[in-house]
């Protein structure tokens, strides 16, 4: 049977419909807009913003989130497109099952996995981090770093990192609340949601009074910029490539900040748990992907004029905690937010992680129902509905990035496995609508095929741009995927061994 077998519309409606014994529909519009919120904000505003201002754009870092708004902002409307119409759990992964058959599917599930898993990993790090912060450094080194890492404090001391202990307990606490239900999750995520939200708000609010417009002034890194060094002589900042200064540097910073805007698409992971999927899908994933744009804007508008950015890349200033550090460094009386921030950046980490978490065990959940991974990742937990094998298998996997891994290494495969995403579903929305262009389309992003091409075409400049490393490891898992397809999950595919949940083999599309 021919690897690009695809799965038809009709039978994942009808599986959408016929959910009885499956997942619950609970969440609202409001609801889905708070999951998107959730899974945004977070590490990406927080730590990337500064980074990028320091490193590439300069004060221009609002255009540099600008940039990357964009480039999500084509996939994101190609993903509601495709959320309405298929409003079953699995994202990106169900999408291209039904238009670009079973190998891409799988594929594409696979590397969600880098998305998902990874992300929650890589922000359950930086949870470890500032948690450490907030007990003003009292954690011990050896047991809230991995053991790839290391540092010699000021007695020449060495430190090896064992565990990452903080990191594992976030994972296993967001792990037994996704469990005992996703409603429960939602309202805790919509606490998380609104903490947040005020804290980026009174930010702005209240630091738009202490913008110096001498900060904003060149607004583009200048062509020509000197080094930044620091006290021991060693250059921490170098602005001479092509990415670093005037509008190229607006590029750099676009791609650094990218991964603030990771998280929209896990809306539509949820699909099949939304009450009106076909009117609050493009709403949840849209309206999040707005909303978080027009904050970002004017936060880095606010960060960039209160602080220099030359600071955020000064590891004796504000290169780690920079909002923090910001606050506490310019904005005299207001030492309380600083604090404040601390304790919103921890909550903010881990709504993220709760929906990446969430995010994955649903497409784990769907791999299984089509039978492509094990069975039990799919069953579902008699009282609570969740599919608590999936959320514990998940645990264990995360767990193990998140406590052995530096989080740096998890952060640059996560940003791959999303572009990687994004780019198939923005070809899949063109597919479906050359061959299949009668059927009822809820949301139909404007302007394709130009803005699925360009959606497909920004994603996959980005994804060059990676460094060299992270494409080698991506590379190496995409092919440990494949062998995994071809040993495994071919032979048990539904779609090759009809069975109680796939009713007749008729019911498939063959090509
Ligand atoms: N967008 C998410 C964050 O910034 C991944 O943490």
């Amino acid at each position: 049977m021919s690897l690009f077998v695809k799965k038809s519309l009709d039978q994942l409606l009808s599986q959408a419909e016929n959910n009885s014994s499956g997942l619950k529909r609970t969440l609202g519009a409001g609801n889905l807009i708070a999951l998107g919120i959730g899974a945004i904000i977070g590490a990406g505003l927080f730590v990337r913003t500064a980074a990028a201002a320091g490193q590439a754009a300069g004060p221009a870092v609002t255009i540099s989130f600008i940039v990357a708004a964009i480039g999500c902002a084509f996939a994101g409307l190609c993903y509601a497109e495709f959320a309405a119409m298929i409003p079953i759990a699995g994202s990106a992964y169900t999408y291209s099952y039904t238009t670009m058959g079973e190998l891409v599917a799988w594929i594409i599930g696979w590397a969600l996995i880098m998305e998902y898993a990874l992300g929650a990993a890589t922000v359950s790090i930086a949870w470890s981090e500032y948690l450490n912060k907030l007990f003003g450094g009292r954690i011990p080194y050896e047991w809230c770093h991995s053991p790839f890492e290391s540092f010699t404090d000021s007695m020449g001391v060495l430190h090896s990192g064992i565990i990452n202990a903080p990191a594992l307990i976030i994972l296993l606490l967001l792990t037994l609340l996704l469990i005992k239900g996703t409603q429960e999750s939602a309202i805790v995520n919509m606490i998380i949601v609104i903490v947040k939200v005020s804290i980026v708000v009174l930010f702005i609010v209240l630091g738009w009074q202490f913008i110096n417009s001498a900060n904003h002034t060149p607004y583009f890194i200048p062509e020509g910029t000197a080094p930044l060094v620091d006290s021991a002589g060693k250059v921490v900042a170098d602005y001479s490539g092509v990415f670093k200064h005037g509008w190229g540097g607006v590029l750099g910073g676009a791609a650094i900040v990218f991964f603030a805007f990771i998280g929209f698409d896990a809306v539509s992971t949820a699909a099949q748990e939304a009450k009106n999927p076909k009117r609050d899908m493009p709403i949840g994933i849209l309206g999040s992907l707005l909303v978080c744009t027009v904050l970002y804007i004017l936060f880095a508008h606010v960060l960039t004029g209160v602080a220099p950015w030359q600071d955020f890349v000064d590891p004796e200033k504000g290169r780690e905690a920079s909002v923090a550090y910001a606050i506490s460094t310019y904005m005299t009386g207001y030492g309380w937010l600083a604090k404040a921030v601390t304790v919103a950046i921890l909550a903010g980490f881990s709504s993220v992680i709760l929906v990446m978490l969430m995010g994955q065990s649903r497409i784990f959940y769907t791999m299984s129902n089509d039978g492509l991974i094990p069975k039990a990742f799919g069953e579902i937990h008699p009282k609570y509905k969740t599919p608590y094998k999936a959320n514990w298998i998940l645990f264990v996997f995360v767990g193990l990035f998140a406590a052995f891994v530096p989080g740096n290494v998890a952060g640059d495969l996560t940003s791959f496995g999303t572009l990687f995403a994004f780019v198939l579903v923005s070809i899949g929305v063109w597919i479906l609508r050359v061959k299949n262009p009668t059927i009822n389309r809820p949301f139909r992003a404007p302007l394709v095929p130009i803005v699925s091409t360009l959606g497909a075409l920004v994603c996959a400049g980005m994804i060059i741009a990676l460094d060299k490393q992270t494409l080698k490891v991506a590379f190496a898992w995409m092919l440990l995927g494949l062998v995994i397809y071809f040993l495994y999950s071919r032979h048990n595919s539904k779609l090759r061994v009809p069975s109680d949940i796939l009713p007749k083999a008729s019911d498939f599309e063959k090509q």
